[in-house]
């Protein structure tokens, strides 16, 4: 597919591009087209799951890159190439409504794969390709590689010399130190392979040229495929301007194709995330220990200890302390409270000044007032407890109203389900409820009641006096156990 030229002719503007001198300062208000390579299957990973959707800090790797992405200025279009899994991606993305989507029917190489996006491509000046495999990449990097590549008429591509340049394309460059084209490491002669100076496949082509040069590229070798980087020794031997640009950091462009790079990504990660937090005064007992998979709001003099692992969005309030080994999921907690350590937080605010765990198992639609206090192997499932209330010791309590200062002895149950549908356990103020009882819902106990210790509550308990259900005492004396028998041995 060729679209009309604007510029004249092909050769005219080969010409006009030939060496041109390049000037400094700004991408004179250029439309840019992003377009995210992600069809790929990921075989390397070994995986059900598309490659692109494979988690760094809690979001697949394709949404790094669409983050980065959506800071960047003058971007007109954003596409994404799917392949495999693509409604699986599509899916996952939803968050992402304004991504044109094309799809690569067969993986043959990430050449054939920008040529599927091509129809969408026209009008935009000059296209930013970049892999959905390459997560760490900073919006700020994208930013100074498109302002260093001003001419509309140059490709940039972003290069860094690493030590281990393992699976990388190599660059390569001519006597006068020009860049003539990328080789593949499978395609490398040894010389080649030695060659320190890496492709990190982050790309910036002139539009204009880009359908005539995806057109010519030929699968001749190694892989068979079609290879995106063939176009830069075309575009070279052409006499266009290969643009390198240096990555500073070069874990920016880090590319996960196996588990081992996922999880040594996710590390370089968390690094970079725990960081950011110290910055703005985070204390974490050991910044090593600490997996943040999500954003983290925090107040001031908040501690953590070691081991705990923060997912969606967790918002701490001022000198919150999280033991060793908690897990909060999408919680709020508030001013001055205390996870205590080994306990599991999911979508539930924690009121100013309570204490929660060891332990303890705080579960979605669950709200602990104020002052309150939740002790080790209670769990609580939608579960409003009131200001100062306490249930210290091994309880489940699910689809209740607890009212304030009441309190939950050891042991006790809300037996909220009867096998088909949830009912509701409602508590008034000041209750105390003696250790394993079960309260049978729905029932309400009154303000203030006190229910003995043992009982089954199946009907409601009235406010103040004491109700208890219990089989009265007994004592059969002089009963003897029965003995075992005799063996013989
Ligand atoms: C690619 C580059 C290599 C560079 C490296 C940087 C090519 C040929 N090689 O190698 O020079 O050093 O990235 O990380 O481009 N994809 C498709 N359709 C396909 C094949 C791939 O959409 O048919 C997508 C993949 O989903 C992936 C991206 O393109 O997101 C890169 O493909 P991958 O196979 O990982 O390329 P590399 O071998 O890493
Ligand atoms: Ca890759």
């Amino acid at each position: 597919m060729e679209w009309p030229r604007r510029h004249g002719n092909a050769f005219g503007a080969i010409l006009l591009a030939r060496r041109e001198p390049l000037r400094a300062g700004g991408s004179y208000n250029m439309l840019t087209d992003v377009v995210i390579l992600a069809a790929g299957k990921g075989t390397r990973m070994r995986s059900a799951i598309p490659k692109v959707l494979q988690p760094v800090g809690g979001r697949p790797l394709i949404g790094h890159v669409l983050k980065a992405v959506s800071g960047l200025a003058g971007v007109r279009q954003v596409h994404a190439v799917l392949g495999f899994g693509a409604e699986q991606v599509k899916t996952s993305l939803g968050g992402y409504p304004a991504i044109q989507w094309w799809n690569q029917p067969e993986q043959k190489g990430t050449g054939d794969a920008l040529r599927a996006a091509l129809p969408g491509l026209e009008g935009a000046d000059r296209i930013l390709v970049l892999y959905g495999d390459v997560p760490l990449l900073r919006c700020e990097t994208l930013r100074a590689f498109l302002d260093a590549v001003p001419a509309a008429h140059a490709l940039g591509i972003c290069t860094a010399s690493i030590a281990n340049p393992q699976g990388y394309g190599r660059i390569l460059r001519n006597a006068a130190g020009e860049i003539t084209g990328i080789r593949e490491e499978r395609d490398c002669t040894a010389e080649e392979a030695s060659i320190l100076e890496v492709n990190l496949g982050i790309t910036l082509f002139p539009s204009q040229y880009l359908p005539g040069w995806l057109n010519k590229l030929k699968p001749h070798n190694a892989q068979g495929e079609y290879y995106l980087t063939d176009v830069v020794a075309m575009a070279a031997a052409q006499g266009f301007t290969v643009m390198p640009h240096g990555i500073a950091d070069p874990d920016e462009a880090l590319g996960v194709n196996d588990a081992r790079q996922l999880a040594s990504l996710e590390r370089i990660f968390q690094r970079r995330a725990v960081e950011g937090y110290l910055d703005q005064g985070l204390r974490i007992a050991d910044p090593a220990r600490i997996d943040i998979r999500g954003e983290l709001a925090f107040g001031p003099d908040c501690w953590l200890d070691p081991n705990v692992i923060i997912e969606g969005r967790v918002q701490l309030g001022a000198g919150v302390r999280i033991g060793a080994g908690a897990i909060l999921r999408d919680s709020e907690i508030g001013d001055g409270a205390e996870i205590l350590p080994y306990s599991h937080i999911d979508g539930a605010r924690i009121g100013g000044g309570a204490r929660v765990g060891p332990f303890a198992r705080i579960r979605p639609g669950s709200e602990i007032g104020a002052a309150g206090h939740v002790g080790n192997f209670v769990e609580m499932k939608n579960v409003c407890l009131g200001a100062g209330s306490k249930a210290n010791h091994l309880s489940y309590l699910g689809d209740a109203r607890v009212g304030a200062g009441v309190n939950i002895g050891a042991g006790v149950i809300t037996c909220n389900y009867d096998g088909a549908a949830k009912h509701q356990t409602v508590i008034g103020d000041g209750a105390f409820i003696g250790s394993d009882t079960q309260l049978v819902a729905p029932v309400q106990v009154g303000q203030n009641a006190t229910v003995g210790a043992g009982s089954t509550i199946t009907r409601d308990v009235p406010e103040g006096g004491l109700t208890l259900s219990r089989v009265p005492q007994k004592t059969v004396p002089g009963w003897k156990r029965p003995g075992k028998p005799d063996t013989g041995s």
